[in-house]
């Protein structure tokens, strides 16, 4: 018998998801067969930057929830459970905070950054817990022993902090964790938000996975498109346009001959915009009506959760008993 690694990853809830997540989602949908899959709502982490909204997180949760199940995790398959019901997660996390070094954490990158970040909206995150952050994804992803983690680029660093961790547990008391690899799906473009910059909840330039064709319309006709052009006659620069960097992910096989009517000044924006949008409606339609009928069940996701809590609490059980016995030995 060959036995499946182990994979572990988790969003924190924000609510639905945006195009922006769709390749780390549909890089976990296709891991399902072969591996042995755990899917984590990061409710706490939710906190440690979200602590004011926290009676947000449980809708949140539910429609972060039906974007999964809508885009394809199959709870047949795959363990989903929310963090905060696995208690084992904040002991694991206890016990690293004991032989972490404190200038690991400070080193790692999102740390300094997302405090100047959000320092600048007004947001104080000098906490304990956002310090801990990475510390908590490390006991997350261990707690399972883990061998891969699917995520996106920007988490790189906490799985190389997750990897430091579990070399020093192994070498200071027992050989317990194996050290987990961070998988990137290599988009050959990265999708924008719709005003060029990075797709965000935040910066309110998403588009909504399932959205409906009121939304996408909406948004793609905010997309910014060359400047230059004013005429449709005008020979246009797809390479500086939103709307060109969306065909070439939603419309890869009509990529070339819009960019050649585009730079021969035979197509215009507002019909290039029509075609965009017609796919992106044919794309969501599926997930749409998946996500629709997910929450029509009353009940439903609060019954995967609970399924996939239980299956997660076995694992992290016996994970625990192995970490006190590699600390304490015999007698605890
Ligand atoms: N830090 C991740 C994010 O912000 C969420 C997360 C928490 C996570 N624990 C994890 C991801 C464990 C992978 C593995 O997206
Ligand atoms: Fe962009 Fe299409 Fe207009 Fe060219 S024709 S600038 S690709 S929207």
């Amino acid at each position: 018998m060959v036995v499946k690694g182990t994979i572990l990853s988790g969003m924190r809830p924000t609510g639905r998801l945006h195009l922006g997540h769709q390749s780390v989602l549909d890089n976990w949908v296709g891991l399902q067969d072969e591996y042995n899959c755990f899917f984590m709502v990061a409710d706490w982490h939710a906190l440690t930057t979200g602590w004011e909204e926290s009676k947000e997180i449980g809708q949140n949760t539910l429609e972060m929830v039906a974007d999964w199940l809508a885009t394809g995790l199959d709870p047949n398959k795959s363990a989903i459970f929310r963090q905060s019901r696995i208690l084992q997660h904040a002991e694991l996390h206890l016990m690293f905070s004991m032989v972490t070094p404190l200038s690991w954490l400070e080193r790692v990158p999102t740390y300094k950054d997302q405090i100047q970040k959000l320092g600048e909206i007004g947001k104080d995150i000098n906490t304990y817990g956002f310090l801990g952050y990475p510390l908590l994804q490390a006991a997350d992803i261990l707690l399972y022993k883990a061998n891969a983690v699917p995520v996106g680029e920007d988490q790189l660093p906490h799985i190389e902090l997750t990897r430091e961790v579990a070399r020093r547990f192994n070498h200071l008391f027992k050989p317990v964790f194996p050290e987990p690899q961070g998988i990137v799906k290599k988009e050959v473009a990265v999708l924008p938000g719709i005003d060029g910059a990075k797709m965000s909840k935040s910066y309110h330039n998403y588009i909504s996975i399932g959205a409906d064709p009121e939304e996408i319309k909406k948004n793609v006709n905010l997309m910014i498109t060359d400047p230059a052009r004013i005429r449709k006659t005008d020979p246009g620069n797809p390479e500086v346009c939103v709307v060109h960097k969306f065909h070439r992910i939603y419309n890869p096989d009509l990529l070339e001959s819009i960019e050649e009517a585009c730079r021969g000044g035979r197509i215009g924006c507002v019909a290039c915009k029509k075609q965009l949008a017609g796919s992106l409606e044919q794309h969501s339609a599926g997930v749409r009506e998946r996500r629709q009928e997910i929450l029509s069940k009353p009940g439903y996701i609060e019954e995967v959760l609970r399924d996939g809590e239980e299956r997660a609490r076995v694992v992290a059980g016996k994970t625990m008993e192995e970490v006190r016995e590699a600390i304490f030995g015999g007698q605890a």
